[in-house]
């Protein structure tokens, strides 16, 4: 009993590091083609930075995807908040 909940936990947890390896690289890539020209990566590490949770990010990433006028489709915020969280803000 308890071995096959272990097994279902691992398989499951793979998985979600294969999505997101794929989500990651694209947000990666997203953030350098269009997000360096105001600010580099430091703003995401600032001491008083201005978000505070993963939802807070999501908004974030929007906002200024938006003010760039970019059109983003969710996944592309989804992919980038992803990368964002991972590399920097490390939210739970
Ligand atoms: C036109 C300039 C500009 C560009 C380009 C830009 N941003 Fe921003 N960004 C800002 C400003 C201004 C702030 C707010 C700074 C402040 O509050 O002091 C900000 C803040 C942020 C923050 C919050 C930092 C914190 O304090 O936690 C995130 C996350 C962020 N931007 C993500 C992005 C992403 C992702 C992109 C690319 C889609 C991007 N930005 C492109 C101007 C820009």
């Amino acid at each position: 009993m308890k071995k096959s909940i272990l097994a279902a936990g691992l398989i499951s947890l793979s998985a979600g590091v294969n999505i997101q390896a794929a989500d990651v690289q694209q947000g990666h890539e997203l953030v350098e083609t269009n997000c360096v020209r105001c600010h580099g990566s430091e703003i995401y590490t600032r001491p008083d930075r201005r978000v505070t949770s993963l939802p807070g990010l999501h908004k974030q990433v929007r906002f200024c995807e938006q003010m760039l006028g970019l059109t983003w489709f969710d996944e592309d915020v989804d992919n980038t908040a992803t990368y964002l969280n991972q590399e920097y803000y490390k939210f739970e």
